[in-house]
């Protein structure tokens, strides 16, 4: 007998645990021909803002040994517009649709999360707290600022609010702690980790910003780490993300504690990754004749 892959995260119905991460898939609708949508357990969109961004300057990608280095700086269409376009394809695809968003103040996350309340079909909101690519400091690490962020969006929205923080703290179990306590839903842990390449022909930055954020396989234990972390401390479900590859690193997050996995580096490579990691997820556990998914969560507390 199969492995059965369905989950219920924060509430949420998911075919499987198998997410894309937020930045790395689009506003989704646009991979709808290279790969059957509706096989991933969620969509996670490309952060909104307020206003549309146009990002900041190129080279905002470089390779850094096995490993990507980003720049990308929030580029994006804005919250009305996406409204009006991606958001509506999305409306057609039987999967759920978590929006991520971010601002720089909590006045514009809640004026965000007002605009979409009442959306068909966003299932939950992915708070940007952790993006290592702009000017001012990472939200997660401005206590203040990210209190009144949480509850001010726990305030209007009417859907599972999903935090997802930065691996560039001290301690990350106390930050999650906080953050549930704060009335968070759902973590994903980690976003990317700020980084920097040089390039040694011209002497030169790789990125135009010269730092950015890192990502991709070389990241992948230092993330579980985190959720491994979290978990100890948090009740709330835990989206695991960083260097996901294959249908082993799912379940080595997963085991973890995490309840959901979202996949970047590896989805940029080839959407059709994420495909692959459900049907290795599904075959690896089906052998050790495990027969749910939800069984291996936390395993190793
Ligand atoms: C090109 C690129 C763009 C990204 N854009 C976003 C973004 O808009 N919002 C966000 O929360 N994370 C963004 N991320 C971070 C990913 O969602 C993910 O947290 C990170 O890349 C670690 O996962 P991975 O190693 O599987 O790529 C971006 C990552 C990359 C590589």
């Amino acid at each position: 007998m199969k492995t059965k892959l369905s989950v219920n995260f924060a509430g949420i119905k998911l075919k499987n645990p198998i997410l894309t991460a937020s930045g790395t898939f689009g506003y989704g609708y646009e991979v709808a021909d290279i790969i059957p949508l509706e096989k991933l357990g969620a969509i996670i969109t490309k952060t909104i803002t307020l206003q549309p961004r146009i990002g900041n300057p190129q080279p905002r990608i470089a390779e850094a040994g096995n490993a990507m280095l980003n720049t990308i700086g929030l580029q994006n269409i804005g919250v009305k517009a996406f409204v009006e376009q991606p958001l509506s394809k999305l409306s057609k695809i039987k999967t759920p649709v978590f929006v991520s968003i971010a601002g720089s103040t909590a006045k514009e996350y809640i004026e965000i999360v007002k605009i979409l309340r009442n959306q068909k079909p966003i299932s939950a909101i992915e708070l940007n707290l952790s993006c290592p690519n702009l000017k001012k400091k990472i939200i997660c690490h401005d206590l203040p600022l990210m209190k009144e962020i949480i509850k001010g969006v726990k305030k209007f929205s009417n859907v599972a609010i999903i935090a997802k923080l930065s691996p560039l703290i001290t301690d990350i179990a106390e930050l999650a702690l906080c953050v549930q306590n704060l009335g968070a839903d759902a973590l994903t842990l980690t976003n990317t980790y700020p980084a920097m390449a040089i390039d040694v022909k011209t002497f030169k930055p790789k990125l135009s910003t010269i730092k950015g954020g890192l990502s991709g396989a070389c990241i992948k234990p230092l993330s579980i780490r985190c959720v491994y972390d979290a978990f100890q401390k948090v009740k709330i479900p835990i989206i695991g993300c960083g260097g996901i590859m294959t249908g082993e690193d799912a379940i080595e997050f997963m085991l973890a504690g995490a309840s959901a996995v979202s996949v970047g580096t590896s989805s940029l490579i080839s959407p059709k990754n994420l495909i692959n990691i459900i049907n290795e997820l599904e075959s690896i556990l089906t052998e050790k004749k495990i027969n749910s998914v939800k069984k291996i969560v936390g395993f190793l507390r």
